[in-house]
Parts: C-alpha cells; sequence; structure tokens
C-alpha cells in the first residue's frame, strides 16, 4: 500500500461530503435542515483538516526516514568542514561518521569523509565496526 494512501482515500470522501452538504444548504429553502446541513459540513472539514495534518506529519517522517542515492560528486560535499556533515562510503554504502569521536573534523588517520574509502577501510578493520555506524544511503550506480 502506498504512504498515507488510506488517509487520502479519507480524505478525498470527507472533500465529497463537505460539498454534497454544501449543495444541499444552497438548495434547502428550510432554515432548521440548513442549519443541520452546516454543521454537518463543519464536522467534515474539520475531519479533513485533521486528515492533512496526519499526511503530513506522516510525509516528513519518511522523507527524513528514505534512504538517499549519492553521485561521488555529491558524496564530495559531505566531508564534515564547516558544520557540514561527514559521510564515507564502504562497498557502495554510505555512513554518516559525523558524530563518531574517530572521525572528528571529518578526517580519521589520513582518511577524509566525502570519500569512497572502502580500500582503506578493509585494510584498517573488520566489518564489525560498520554497524555502530548510521546508514544514509547509497552510491549511485554510473
Ligand atoms: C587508514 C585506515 C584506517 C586506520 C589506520 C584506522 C584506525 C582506527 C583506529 C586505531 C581506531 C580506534 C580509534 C580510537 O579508539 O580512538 C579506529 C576507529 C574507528 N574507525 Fe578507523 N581506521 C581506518 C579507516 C577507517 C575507515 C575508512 C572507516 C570508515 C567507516 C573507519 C571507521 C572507524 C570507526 C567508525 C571507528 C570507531 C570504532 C568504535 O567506535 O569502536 N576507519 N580506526
Amino acid at each position: 500500500m502506498k504512504i498515507c494512501e488510506k488517509e487520502i482515500m479519507e480524505l478525498e470522501k470527507s472533500c465529497r461530503m463537505a460539498r454534497m452538504y454544501g449543495n444541499y444548504i444552497k438548495k434547502t429553502p428550510c432554515f432548521i435542515e440548513r442549519q443541520r446541513y452546516q454543521m454537518l459540513m463543519l464536522n467534515e472539514l474539520e475531519h479533513a483538516a485533521y486528515l492533512i495534518s496526519i499526511i503530513r506529519k506522516k510525509l516528513d517522517e519518511n522523507f527524513f526516514r528514505q534512504e538517499r542515492e549519492f553521485t561521488l560528486e555529491e558524496l564530495a560535499g559531505f566531508n564534515g568542514a564547516d558544520g557540514k556533515p561527514a559521510y564515507i562510503a564502504i562497498d557502495g554504502v554510505v555512513y554518516d561518521v559525523s558524530n563518531n569521536p574517530a572521525w572528528g573534523g571529518g578526517t580519521h588517520f589520513g582518511v577524509v569523509a566525502g570519500t569512497d574509502a572502502t580500500m582503506e577501510f578493509k585494510s584498517c578493520h573488520k566489518e564489525q565496526v560498520l554497524a555502530k555506524l548510521q546508514r544514509v544511503g547509497v552510491l549511485k550506480n554510473i
């Protein structure tokens, strides 16, 4: 199921209902009935506003959770300099080393952040070290 599909369908339904009540309000000569439809229309609009806030929240969360695809040029921008995050690629996977004490300032034993350091990593570390790092994306296949 696509993201927010249920909420979007519900939102469409609320909008349809609100429009229908709006039409009743225009056509109904009876004051009491008009007031009743106004109440119903207001309920639908309030529900629609609530659904929009849920959709917005879900989309924001999804955006931040989503993995990015990086070209080597894009990766180079994440070198830890001037407050930028420090990312490093190993075997096509991009990791965030910004908050790792061993990577202060975006450098680590001569290796600089913003690069593919697969070779250096393999000559210095075992796989387990990567489990400590936050994965932020993958390198684009070009
Ligand atoms: C030139 C090759 C490298 C050498 C000689 C090297 C050496 C070291 C050493 C000695 C430590 C321990 C530092 C300490 O405890 O203060 C360390 C930690 C670490 N290194 Fe490297 N490293 C190399 C390359 C890399 C690369 C390419 C990565 C990429 C991910 C990496 C990721 C880490 C991490 C995440 C830690 C912290 C581990 C922990 O928190 O226990 N290293 N490295």
